[in-house]
């Protein structure tokens, strides 16, 4: 099989081709990724020189050449977004076009190359903002995406939604929670607490801290991934979590406890706007129709990832010192 994964210099995809590539070891991936600033080849520099991985820096706005990509693939996974819901509030173009006009422009084009199988990866922050008694979201919860990110993410579902229904474009979706682990771009909550205890930092909280996000490792994101696109039924969507629902505080106190800090490392800061307060995720669906269900527990995961942050610390410090986008500059100018 040979897959175009879209955003695969990000956190998620480069963790979905270095896994995909080890997995099958007959398989081959085109990676198309326009190197945004949250784009990093360093996160792929294991695959130089590797025949199964072909780099591609472009964008997928660019419908000549997603066209071209398209017609040398048996399937599309698509990564490529604007992920980041602060940078959403700040400023939301680049959400709307990537998210929405992107998706758009890979839809057409598998619907060009011969209504091509397509994978859209998606976020449960489309069903909006749970309350503390209020049941998980699952693949029936109707859309309220309450960010500008999770609106055009929400948009952008909806048009492969149509896709499905108006021109029969064999699709998946699959909705997950918040991820973590390797290659985790430090300006999410779980890799920037980690480097801002490393720099001697102080950790921001947003407003009372007790908001809840159900945190999935992400190599297990990875692997429902994999499951739906061998085993998943065409038109269905998918909702992925990791049972492991926790407030923000009590993610900053486990990584406080791992990295030997006390509590005055927390700065409670201004409140995000239109902050969710929770997000949770009934996974029944993918657990009974294909037997997926996460396998690395929380403890166990964020254990490993503090000790990955400290094993790799020139990969974030040259994140932070803006050293990382010389690299892609030296990389691909070769
Ligand atoms: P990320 O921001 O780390 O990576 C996004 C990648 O897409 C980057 O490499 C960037 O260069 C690339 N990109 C951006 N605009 C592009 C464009 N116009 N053309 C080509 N490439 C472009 O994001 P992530 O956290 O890895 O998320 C990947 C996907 O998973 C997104 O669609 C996101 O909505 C979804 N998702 C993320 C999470 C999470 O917790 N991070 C959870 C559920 C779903
Ligand atoms: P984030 O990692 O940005 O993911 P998302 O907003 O997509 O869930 O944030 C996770 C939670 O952590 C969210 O409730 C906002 C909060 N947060 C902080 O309290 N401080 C921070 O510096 C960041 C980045 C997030």
């Amino acid at each position: 099989m040979k897959l175009l994964v879209t955003g695969g210099a990000g956190f998620i995809g480069s963790n979905f081709v270095h896994y995909i590539l080890k997995t099958y070891p007959d398989y081959e991936v085109v990676n198309l990724d326009a190197l945004t600033y949250a784009g990093n080849l360093e996160n792929l520099k294991e695959l130089e020189g590797n025949p199964r991985h072909k780099f591609v820096k472009g964008d997928i706005c660019d419908a000549d050449l997603v066209d071209k990509l398209a017609k040398e693939v048996d399937i599309i996974v698509h990564f490529a977004a604007e992920s980041h819901v602060d940078r959403s509030i700040l400023d939301s173009a680049a959400f709307v076009r990537t998210n929405v006009i992107g998706t758009h422009t890979l839809l057409e084009a598998a619907k060009k190359a011969g209504n091509l199988r397509f994978h859209h990866v998606s976020t449960d922050e489309v069903f909006g903002s749970l309350g503390a008694q209020d049941a998980p979201f699952s693949e029936t919860t109707p859309y309220d995406p309450r960010s500008p990110y999770s609106a055009s993410k929400a948009g952008s579902d909806h048009l492969v939604r149509a896709y499905y229904h108006t021109h029969n474009l064999p699709v998946t979706i699959s909705n997950c929670s918040n991820n973590y682990g390797p290659y985790h771009f430090p300006e999410k909550l779980i890799p920037l607490v980690i480097t801002n205890l490393m720099e001697g930092k102080k950790i921001p909280v947003y407003g009372d801290g007790l908001q809840v996000r159900d945190w999935l490792h992400v190599e297990d994101h990875c692997r429902a991934i994999d499951t739906i696109i061998h085993k998943g039924k065409i038109g269905e969507t998918y909702c992925v979590g990791g049972n492991g629902e926790k407030t923000n505080i009590e993610i900053v106190k486990t990584i406080l406890g791992l990295l030997c800090r006390d509590e005055s490392w927390i700065e409670y800061v201004e409140d995000r706007k239109g902050h969710d307060k929770r997000y949770a995720i009934n996974f029944d669906k993918i657990k009974n129709e294909l037997g997926w269900q996460p396998q690395i527990t929380f403890e166990e995961g964020i254990e490993k990832t503090v000790a990955w942050f400290q094993a790799n610390e020139s990969w974030w410090k040259n994140i932070k010192s803006g050293e990382y986008e010389k690299y892609y500059q030296k990389q691909y100018k070769k």
